[in-house]
């Protein structure tokens, strides 16, 4: 069974794409999700906040001249798991590119539009295939506009397409207004791929301490349908390559996100929990549902699902919203 789909202009030999955690941190690991027939890896996001860290480090040291950089670097911030340096970052690539030869996608994670974006140009210098954008903004003041908050998004992206010649994917969060919409600027500013949706780790609320806790939950399927949803919507609608992330564990899921329209299927939580090897499982799975019910590749599986292939908006929108209620017995 072919399972060969385009993601970005990028030939991949399985639509299951491992994306960005810091099990990519490790060429062995990556190395192994090759082996276990991965389409592509995404690997770990470098962070505005370390980048410009260790900037405001550097000046320090250049400034004063009496410590060692690497000195300066231990007043980074606790960047929890994310220890790697900018440059440890750019070896990682390189490493990972001499191991494997399936697409290697470095992660930019940021909002400002500063000087840390020239980063996504050492990104593509050091051999990544394609370049994942993740916005990740949470606006808290109300003066803020939402047009405001969006065309900063838009014009982050122009300024990182521009910075580069690889393709750049957005990985965005489903809480804007209108989903279309920003797809649809998106790709004008140059994006070729969007994966949606980020998830938001929420903090908990600790109330024997009365403190804000973090709170890292791995996904289940249950969070599939937001996604389903959007990229049913989408398809089509908007020339962009589609990347589901956020709910993906089975070879179900899998079949589902491309059945809506998606090139690919992203995971992370199933591969922590259930580990690399789970792929093989999972592309042997998604071959014989392939088989057994007519399809001779997964491309021609594509947006079967979609609102522009069953015609069926209203399955998407308000319809199914009313229809769902009124089934409640
Ligand atoms: C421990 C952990 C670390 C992650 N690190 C990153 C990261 O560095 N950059 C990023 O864009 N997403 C990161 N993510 C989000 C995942 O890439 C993924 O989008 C999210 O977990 C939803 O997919 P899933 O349901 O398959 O887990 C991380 C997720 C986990 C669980």
């Amino acid at each position: 069974m072919d399972l060969s789909i385009k993601f970005m202009g990028m030939s991949l030999c399985s639509p299951l794409v491992a994306s960005s955690s810091p099990l990519w941190e490790n060429v062995d690991n990556v190395k192994q999700l090759e082996d276990a027939g991965a389409g592509a890896v995404i690997l770990p996001s470098l962070f505005e906040e370390q980048i410009i860290a260790e900037q405001k480090a550097l000046n320090r040291y250049l400034q004063q001249g009496t410590e060692q950089f690497a000195e300066s670097l231990t007043y980074l911030p606790d960047f929890g798991n994310y220890r790697f340096t900018t440059n440890e970052y750019l070896e990682n690539i390189r490493k990972c590119k001499k191991a494997v030869s399936i697409p290697v996608i470095g992660s930019l994670n940021g909002i400002s539009r500063s000087g840390w974006i020239r980063y996504a140009h050492n990104i593509q210098e050091a051999g990544a295939d394609a370049l994942e954008l993740n916005i990740f903004y949470m606006p808290e003041n109300p003066d803020e506009k939402s047009e405001m908050v969006e065309a900063n998004y838009v014009g982050l992206v122009r300024d990182v397409v521009d910075s580069v010649t690889i393709p750049v994917s957005v990985k965005l969060h489903p809480f804007l207004s209108s989903v279309p919409y920003i797809l649809k600027n998106i790709r004008d500013a140059g994006a070729s791929g969007a994966v949606l949706f980020n998830r938001f780790y929420q903090p908990d609320i600790d109330l024997k301490n009365m403190k804000l806790s973090p709170c890292l939950k791995l996904s289940t399927s249950d969070e599939l349908g937001l996604r389903l949803r959007w990229t049913g919507i989408v398809y089509k609608k908007v020339q962009i390559d589609i990347g589901i992330t956020g709910g993906v564990h089975t070879a179900q899921d899998c079949i589902k996100c491309i059945a809506a329209g998606a090139n690919v299927a992203m995971m992370t939580s199933a591969l922590l929990e259930k580990g690399i090897n789970h792929l093989k499982i999972l592309n042997t799975e998604i071959a014989d549902w392939l088989q057994e019910n007519g399809y001779s590749s997964l491309k021609s599986l594509q947006g079967v699902m979609s609102i522009e292939s069953t015609g069926q908006p209203e399955a998407y929108t308000r319809a199914n919203y009313l229809q769902i209620l009124g089934s409640y017995r």
